[in-house]
């Protein structure tokens, strides 16, 4: 008989939807462990400038991804022994690793390290191909979506919080020019699944997002 696979929630969608932080709040409430897929694009990212190449150097950069060594422990995020957390989250990582993103040999490199965060009892996985690459099989696909510019008065609020100041405008226009690359790329760009069901979070709070996600999650675990 055909072992079952673990179940999946998948959460994909635009940059700073809220995917991230509602998708560790629905992964502790179900008790299922959490892939922030988006952090392995970054940690890419930061390797290959790091180590000088040229991003859209396609063999150089997906000859990291594929040998990068990485650890996920809670919020802290290491390469080899280096605590990276903060690091990868600089806003010049961000672009960066849309960047990295758009190379197919670095997808490819990272598919088997991503599918194997897939352990019982469960995993919810955020990122921009969770439901259509990744895990097309997933139990429940969600896809966040808000406005642009919502989306970037978040983002600043985010930054704020860390004692970083930036200015809104220059965020929205990294967010729509994220938005293009990872939309317009030949390789899984972002998009919403037929399957998936979509949450426009615009004007809405985190806790109403997750309580929305929890409902969807319970009916789809549920049934058979
Ligand atoms: O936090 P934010 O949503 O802004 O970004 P992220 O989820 O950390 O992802 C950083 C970049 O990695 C995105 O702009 C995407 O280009 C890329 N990415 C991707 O292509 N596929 C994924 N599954 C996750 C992230």
């Amino acid at each position: 008989m055909a072992r079952r696979l673990p179940p999946v929630i998948a959460i994909d969608g635009p940059s700073a939807s809220g995917k991230g932080t509602v998708a560790q709040l629905v992964a502790r409430d179900l008790g299922f462990h959490y892939l922030d897929s988006g952090a392995l694009y970054r940690l890419v990212a930061l390797a290959a400038l790091e180590a000088g190449l040229n991003l859209d150097d396609g063999l150089r950069v997906s000859d990291i991804a594929l040998n990068i060594n990485t650890k996920f422990n809670g919020e802290t995020v290491r390469i080899g022994s280096r605590d990276v957390t903060d690091a990868i989250r600089a806003e010049s990582i961000s672009g960066a690793a849309s960047q990295v993103a758009a190379l197919p040999g670095v997808r490819d490199a990272l598919i088997t390290r991503q599918r194997a965060f897939r352990r019982p009892p469960g995993l919810v996985a955020d990122g921009r191909d969770m439901g259509s690459v990744v895990f097309p099989d997933a139990t429940l696909k969600i896809f966040l979506t808000a406005s642009p510019e919502e989306r970037a008065n978040r983002r600043h609020k985010q930054l704020m919080e860390k004692g970083i100041d930036a200015s809104i405008n220059t965020l929205l226009q990294d967010i729509l020019d994220r938005d293009t690359r990872d939309t317009t790329r030949a390789a899984a760009p972002l998009q919403k699944s037929v399957d998936a069901v979509e949450i426009d979070t615009t004007g809405m709070t985190i806790a109403a997002v997750v309580a929305q996600v929890l409902a969807q999650c319970r009916h789809a675990l549920r049934a058979p």
